[in-house]
């Protein structure tokens, strides 16, 4: 069942019901200021941070009731409706809800009377824009009243939702004309508050959320709007809010247009105050001027939507498939982007009060956004290996507004440094930028030892070297990817931090897992080290990497499949000797991505157990069996549930991993069909399963030991949406870009057809025909660029181009 539809031209899904099984969001917002906003209105607001510096309320644990958001009410007569249908869920005659690339529109029908929504961040403006339309679709004057309302958050959004005792005393606002401020702590250490504005004499305004909404109510019932008057209150304390009153009328036939403004205003230190205990109102009232007519509005629109225009452009595929057309060219880049700027911070699941920013995640997400915009990867890669410590090894998190290691969860996640080699790699790859190699950059922020960047994958690449285990494997440490896979951990008590607690390293237990990614990672960090002309460097590490093949074929292999790993006992983790979790997806994907056994058919034994054994309708499950009890040794994998999360659950992050593994054994039927599972496009019709937005990849989606196996969680910010980008973009279509240039090297199904693939590289536009006229699933028999033949599959790089046309002809 579907909820409503993709529509391509305009890059939107288009929501036909407020009622979806769960808030379907949108992100607003490319650089500092974010909005999420889900089709019925809900969300919030933040400025760079979403815990520091929260400007509107969420209401924790009410994903489903979504009931707080930035309203508008209508009141028309005796009936109080929303546009987006909530929260007084009034029903309306017609509702639509658009979500596009950095938009939302919303259309509400009710009685006659049609409010159209056109809300956005500007890309270079701190502020959120909102265009109301109001429509008098009838034959008769209409005389209704529109009320805005946003409730503010105290800004810290994590002190904000417990400390009472002393939040109820602090909330102050100012009004002036048709502007709302909302000053709480100004006073002392804050230089920073937020404004509400209306480009329309006002009717009257509320800035208490008790004067509202009335004694008792919700905001489905506000006690103000219900008397159609607002009581211009000023708040003291208590719960600051904003609203504006506009009493509307409308000939019939006729429409008019507000544009509300909701904007950050930081000001100098010294310049904080127009006179004492009054703000200093300049830069808000600069911003404001600048949104103040429809005009303004549409041309900031216009502005938003050629940025994003030109991002998309970079690559673009034009084939018969219209799900593979629509998630590559709109979705899944979008979603791409989207993780770029929020990390695993603010989601409907993702409270935006927990966790930093990831390291693995952060060098991982990078993998989707580099060619989109490379200047920024650079600055993300540098502050990531910022925060590495001198032995290679990394903290797990950090904050992204001091950049600094977050020290609560401290470091020993043994694959941490690793994912370095692949975000830096990724980044030269695509750039060709080798003097990010020799920045100067610190170790735990202090400049003071600060090395190249080369040499800080060097030390990346020999943490692992130096920390090997028993089977010459390297040890687990904390967790490896699999957050959850705590072998050194041993926690019998609720409440203890499975991440936190133990040892964060034990002599023994080691992951085959992160052999894999030594041998893939340490292959690309050798050919740096070959680009930059240390071809002793270069041999070091190729050595190192036989010895961790070998590692893995003596130990890591279990007759049928990869060994996930060895426990603190030396027992074996995801082997047939098991009497639960006897394959885990993670070695197979990583190992045959890596190379490992593709050469002596133990990839194919491997991926055909995969098959066997993970695969379902939905996706490809993590590991079975799955646990059914709690196994001390292992940790908070055993922990869940059979079917959810890491125990058993399909966690779409790792699906790319085995779709791109059937890339490197040439089964490009089978990987587009491990892709087909979780792509949000294909899965649309099944959206009362799956109940997460249909348009973007969620973390995870219950296993086939579950209750409700097909339902997705965790939409929005996962690793999913750069390592399917990765996938289907560089090894289903196959255009990868290495040191050289742009290699061509497609593995589709036999009857995907011809396609054709635009893709702007180093500032070169390529222009590649790939045909298929023997319908094969891999190999290119000839490369034609600018109609001369080249050999092999790299486009030779010149810059001296500006467009390049390319055909490939598969065998
Ligand atoms: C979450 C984490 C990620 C981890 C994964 C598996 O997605 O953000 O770092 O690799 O879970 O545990
Ligand atoms: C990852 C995992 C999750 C685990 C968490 C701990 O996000 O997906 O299951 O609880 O890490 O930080």
């Amino acid at each position: 069942m579907k909820f409503g539809y993709f529509d391509d031209n305009n890059k939107e899904y288009v929501i036909t019901t407020p009622k979806t099984p769960l808030p379907w969001i949108n992100y607003l917002g490319c650089n500092d200021f974010f909005t999420l906003l889900s089709n019925t209105c809900g969300g919030y607001t933040f400025y760079k941070d979403a815990k520091l510096l929260r400007m509107t309320r969420y209401r924790y644990n009410d994903t489903t009731p979504d009931t707080n958001g930035k309203y508008f009410y209508i009141k028309d007569g005796d009936t109080i409706w929303n546009p987006g249908w909530q929260p007084t869920k009034t029903e309306l005659d017609s509702y639509e809800c658009r979500h596009g690339i950095g938009y939302s529109k919303f259309t509400g029908v009710k009685n006659n009377v049609e409010a159209a929504l056109v809300t956005f961040v500007p890309a270079d403006n701190p502020v959120e824009l909102t265009k109301v339309t109001l429509t008098n679709k009838g034959d008769a004057k209409k005389d209704i009243q529109l009320f805005s309302y946003v409730e503010w958050c105290l800004w810290n959004a994590d002190d904000d939702m417990k400390n009472y005792q002393r939040n109820l005393s602090i909330g102050e606002v100012e009004v002036v004309d048709s502007t709302i401020y909302h000053k709480t702590e100004y006073r002392e250490r804050r230089n920073h508050y937020a404004v509400y504005s209306v480009n329309a004499k006002i009717d009257g305004f509320e800035t208490s959320r008790d004067e509202f909404r009335g004694a008792y109510n919700g905001p489905d019932k506000p006690a103000a709007v219900i008397e159609g008057k607002l009581h211009n209150t000023i708040a003291s304390g208590w719960y600051p809010i904003a609203s504006h009153q506009l009493n509307v009328s409308l000939e019939a036939g006729e429409s008019k247009t507000f544009v509300f403004a909701l904007g950050y205003i930081e000001n100098a230190e010294d310049d904080k105050w127009e006179k004492p205990g009054v703000i200093n109102k300049k830069k808000a009232d600069a911003l404001l001027a600048k949104y103040q007519t429809t005009e303004d509005f549409d041309k900031a629109f216009d502005e938003l939507c050629k940025y994003w225009d030109n991002l998309l452009s970079k690559f673009h595929i034009k084939s018969s498939d219209e799900h593979v057309n629509r998630m590559v060219n709109i979705w899944n880049q979008y979603q791409c982007m989207v993780t770029f700027n929020m990390s695993r911070s603010a989601s409907y699941y993702e409270t935006g009060i927990g966790r930093g920013m990831g390291f693995r995640d952060s060098c991982q997400d990078l993998l989707g956004f580099v060619h989109l915009i490379p200047d920024r990867a650079r600055e993300r890669i540098i502050d990531i290996a910022s925060t590495q410590f001198q032995d290679g090894s990394a903290y797990h998190q950090y904050q992204p507004l001091t950049k600094k290691g977050n020290s609560d969860i401290g470091s020993g996640f043994n694959d941490d440094p690793l994912w370095l080699i692949a975000g830096t790699s990724a980044y030269i790859r695509e750039t060709g930028d080798t003097s990010i190699l020799k920045e100067m950059v610190p170790y735990d922020n202090d400049m003071s030892v600060a090395t190249t960047l080369m040499e800080h994958l060097k030390r990346s690449f020999d943490y692992i070297v130096n920390h090997k285990g028993p089977h010459d494997l390297p040890l687990i440490g904390r967790a490896d990817w699999n957050d959850c896979l705590n072998l050194n951990c041993f926690s019998e008590h609720p409440g203890e931090s499975f991440q936190c607690f133990g040892p964060s390293e034990g002599p023994v237990a080691e992951s085959v897992f992160i052999a894999g990614m030594f041998v893939k990672y340490g292959r690309e960090y050798a050919a740096l080290a070959k680009l930059l002309g240390d071809t002793a460097e270069e041999a070091r590490v190729l050595a190192e990497v036989d010895k961790m093949i070998a590692a893995i074929e003596k130990d890591g292999w279990d007759g049928e499949w990869f060994v996930r790993a060895y426990d603190a006992y030396s027992h074996k983790v995801g082997s047939k000797e098991c009497d639960e979790g006897q394959i885990y997806i993670e070695p197979q994907g990583m190992c045959v991505m890596a190379g490992v056994g593709v050469d002596n058919g133990n990839a194919e034994k491997a991926l055909n157990s995969v098959k066997a054994k993970l695969d379902t309708k939905y996706g490809v499950m993590i590991l079975q069996p799955a646990y059914t009890r709690y196994h001390l040794e292992l940790g908070e994998i055993t922990s869940y549930p059979p079917g959810y999360k890491e125990n058993a659950g399909i966690f779409c992050h790792n699906n790319p991993w085995i779709s791109i593994a059937e890339t490197c054994i040439g089964r490009g039927d089978r990987a587009f069909e491990v892709y087909k599972k979780t792509c949000p496009s294909y899965i649309e019709d099944i959206s009362e399963i799956h109940r997460t937005e249909p348009y973007v990849y969620s973390q995870m989606v219950a296993g086939a030991d579950a209750k409700f196996h097909g339902e997705a969680k965790n939409s929005w910010l996962t690793g999913t949406a750069a390592w399917t980008f990765t996938n289907i973009s560089q090894y289903i279509l196959g255009i990868y870009p290495t040191l050289e240039g742009l290699s061509v090297n497609p593995c589709t199904p036999a009857a995907f057809g011809d396609f054709n693939v635009t893709r702007v590289y180093r500032g070169v536009t390529y222009n590649i025909e790939i045909k298929n006229p023997n319908k094969v699933q891999k190999g290119v028999a000839s490369l034609t660029v600018d109609g001369v033949e080249v050999q092999g599959n790299v486009i030779p790089f010149d810059p001296s181009k500006k467009v390049v046309n390319v055909i490939a002809t598969m065998k």
